[in-house]
């Protein structure tokens, strides 16, 4: 009996060997997840570099990792992630960087389009939604296999930091912000639940006291947690690498999870626009089947995050 089992015949190509493209080709490679995962970046040197490093590493692993030649590598790729592109500096917003990497992935998603026609798109690539829009339009693919990281990442740290402030294991936390993956990011806190319960009930029944106060701090740390770790250490990238893989999972395993990831749709009567809905995930994409009972404000709040988007889109064609 073989100690783990052999992983499926899944090739995973990752745009971009920087930060958030490497880590995710580590975590990706301990996942057992992938048969193969390809690295392509316009520095083949680095590539190199990294692939050499991380071949090390796939001695605990069973996935082969090599340099990409060139976009035809991206032919029979189960998941193209696109994680290229300039990121955040200090004090930036994600929405600053709209127009070079616009650019940018005009001239990369064709390439992958045409030599992956049936693969799926998985964005990365701040800002997240805009360019999760731009890749659906320059593939043409069908939206469900354009998927962007979206607020995948800002729901794991919305559960952490409600898990921290109840002292309760996240895992046991349902939460999920929706929306932007910015700064126009919207908390559902009328389904926010632990332990299947929803938070008010929960504090009753604990007899712990529903601080307002205390929520809007869990939310701000939520939406400026990006803007800490960039003031500390110049970027992110555990997160959101981790975030890649949990999106990756349910795709190759197609077990049908929910994740709240970024897609094109319409929105409270806004779009088509790529923002981030709860989603169910297979291996044919992201299926928008989870509607969300919303209160007001929170409608609200989607409208205007879809049209901060649209107009962000919109800046960047032109
Ligand atoms: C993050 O939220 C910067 O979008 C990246 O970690």
């Amino acid at each position: 009996m073989p100690l783990q089992s052999e992983p499926p015949n899944v090739k995973i190509v990752i745009v971009g060997a920087g930060s958030v493209g490497v880590t995710t080709a580590y975590a990706l490679l301990l996942s057992n997840l992938a048969s193969e995962i390809v690295l392509l970046d316009i520095d083949t040197t680095r590539a190199e570099g990294e692939v050499i490093d991380l071949s090390h590493a796939a001695h605990f692993a069973h996935a082969k990792v090599r340099v990409a030649r060139g976009y035809e590598d991206c032919a029979g790729a189960t998941i193209v992630i696109i994680t290229a592109g300039v990121n955040q500096k200090p004090g930036q917003t994600r929405l600053d960087l709209v127009k070079t990497n616009y650019r940018l992935f005009e001239s990369v998603v064709p390439q992958v389009a045409r030599h992956a026609p049936d693969t799926i798109l998985l964005v990365a690539t701040n800002p997240v939604d805009v360019l999760t829009q731009a890749a659906q339009d320059l593939s043409g693919f069908p939206t469900e296999r354009v998927i962007g990281s979206g607020t995948a990442m800002d729901t794991t740290r919305f559960r952490h930091e409600l898990g921290r402030h109840y002292r309760v294991n996240p895992r046991n936390v349902h939460a999920v912000i929706i929306g932007e993956h910015g700064d126009s990011q919207i908390p559902v806190w009328s389904l926010a639940s632990i332990a299947g319960m929803r938070l008010r009930d929960y504090c009753r029944q604990a007899g712990v006291e529903y601080d307002e106060a205390a929520m809007d701090a869990v939310a701000q740390r939520t939406r400026g947690a990006a803007y800490e770790i960039i003031k500390r250490k110049g970027k992110t990238n555990y997160g959101v690498a981790s975030v890649l893989v949990g999106i990756v999972e349910p795709i190759v395993k197609n077990n049908d999870a929910i994740v709240t990831v970024s897609r094109v749709g319409i929105y409270e009567g806004v779009g088509p626009v790529a923002l981030s809905m709860p989603c169910k995930l297979n291996n044919s994409g992201a299926h928008m089947d989870v509607p969300l009972m919303l209160d007001d404000v929170e409608r609200e709040g989607l409208r205007k995050s879809a049209e901060s988007i649209l107009e962000a889109l919109n800046s960047a064609r032109n």
